[in-house]
């Protein structure tokens, strides 16, 4: 089953680890949008899209790409991210930009990243360590319920 993750990781690498845990458990690749040829996503059975969250969506790179791919056939995906504060309710503004293009979002998967947005930074950061390896064993389970579903 080719499985494709959309992944950009800008702050500190963290949503990066998620995907890379993700794409062992599918036996996926892993582009960043701007490597993504969109004329190529029907060749994907299962399409993931992750990224940091900044001001309470998900990384522009990954919300233009999806406005620029061409409406699909209930194309199964799945959403992920990491973010300093926020849980899944920052995947809303990416979850309804996909669902108008045709995809079926099966399941979203979360996790708390290292923020040192603002404040955070002169604090030294918020969630130090994040992603930890409980996270990642978490993003494995889901991987695998995906593969199930
Ligand atoms: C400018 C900026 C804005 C951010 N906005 C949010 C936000 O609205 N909600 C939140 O929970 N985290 C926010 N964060 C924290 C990042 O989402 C978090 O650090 C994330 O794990 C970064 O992922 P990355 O290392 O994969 O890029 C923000 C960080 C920055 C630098």
């Amino acid at each position: 089953m080719p499985v494709l993750i959309v992944c950009i990781s800008k702050e500190h690498g963290s949503t990066q680890k998620v995907a890379e845990v993700l794409a062992g458990e599918l036996n996926a690749t892993i582009l960043q949008p701007d490597e993504v040829d969109v004329e190529s996503l029907s060749d994907y059975d299962l399409i993931g899209f992750g990224s940091g969250i900044r001001i309470a969506r998900h990384y522009r790179e990954l919300r233009d790409l999806v406005t620029r791919i061409p409406k699909q056939q209930q194309k199964r995906s799945f959403i992920f991210s990491t973010s300093g504060l926020g849980s899944k309710m920052w995947h809303s503004s990416l979850r309804k930009h996909l669902v108008r293009k045709g995809c079926i979002i099966q399941d979203e998967f979360w996790c708390k990243g290292i923020d040192t947005y603002g404040l955070f930074g002169l604090l030294g950061g918020v969630n130090k360590g994040r992603p930890n390896e409980q996270d990642l064993a978490e993003a494995a389970d889901f991987a695998r319920r995906l593969l199930n579903g």
